[in-house]
């Protein structure tokens, strides 16, 4: 049933984690948990190792940021967090469950139910108002609420644009309902990739205090960005060189 994939309650979690976020409480057991991943690339002669035993873990309510050089490996990583990709070695655990060397279908079920993703591309289909996007991506998960769609959209400012096409919308804006699709389904877990890479500071301050609600309400959150806006807000910083956690 629906609820068996929603988070489980902070209250009920026992270990304290290592936020700094007051009231926050984690468990023993991450959100999201990486093992040794390795992934290669070849073009023709030439070989990347883009990821060289990347192992990391993410707490229920800790807010992380991946930073590193260009080509360090930050979005193949998250690519291969949410099994959008497939690492060639290693594994990767979303609340125990193992979502990579599964068949693509059976990922795509794990994403929907458990992971927000969010990209500086952004992750909405342009023929679909703001409200409709958020509806396809409850119903990947399982579910329908206008209700919840609109207190959603409410929370991230944008109550007043649900029936808006992305394409009329500001940058800060298509982040903002971006973002409100990655929580559509109370994910455990939020990876985004480089979202506040286009926006002015004062609407990145807007999203990052959005990302840091949600990990205050216990989602696991993982941000890869060159802004030293993003490490600053972050409870944790892992620096990616070379494909190795430096
Ligand atoms: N599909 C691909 N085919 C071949 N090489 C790839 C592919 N995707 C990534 N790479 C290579 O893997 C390495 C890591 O790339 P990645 O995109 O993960 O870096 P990044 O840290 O996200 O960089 P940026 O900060 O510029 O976004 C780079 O050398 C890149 O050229
Ligand atoms: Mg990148």
């Amino acid at each position: 049933m629906a609820d068996s994939h929603r988070l489980v309650p902070v209250a009920v979690v026992t270990t304290v984690t290592q936020t700094h976020r007051p009231g926050v409480r984690g468990s023993a057991a991450a959100a999201i948990e990486a093992r040794s991943l390795y992934r290669f690339f070849r073009a023709g002669e030439e070989e990347t190792l883009a990821l060289r035993g990347v192992s990391l873990s993410v707490m229920p309510g800790e807010f992380v940021a991946i930073v590193g050089p260009s080509g360090s490996g930050k979005s193949t990583l998250l690519a291969c967090l949410a099994g959008l990709d497939d690492p060639d070695g290693g594994s990767v655990l979303v609340e125990g469950f193992r979502m990579s060397h599964q068949p693509e279908p059976a990922r795509a079920r794990l994403r929907a139910r458990r992971i927000g993703v969010l990209t500086q591309s952004g992750n909405l289909f342009d023929h679909l108002t703001v409200e409709a996007n958020l509806a396809v991506a409850q119903g990947l998960g399982g579910r329908s609420s206008r209700a919840s769609r609109m207190e959603l959209l409410g929370s991230v400012g944008l109550a007043e644009r649900a029936g808006a096409l992305p394409s009329r919308l500001s940058g800060g804006e298509a982040t903002r309902a971006g973002l409100a699709v990655a929580l559509a389904n109370e994910p455990a877990v939020v990876l985004a990739d480089e979202p506040t890479g286009e926006l002015d500071s004062a609407t990145e301050a807007t999203v990052l205090e959005l990302l840091c609600g949600a990990a205050g309400r216990g989602v696991a959150v993982l941000v890869a960005s060159h802004s030293p806006a993003v490490a600053s807000a972050a409870d944790r910083v892992m620096r990616l060189w070379d494909g190795q956690i430096g």
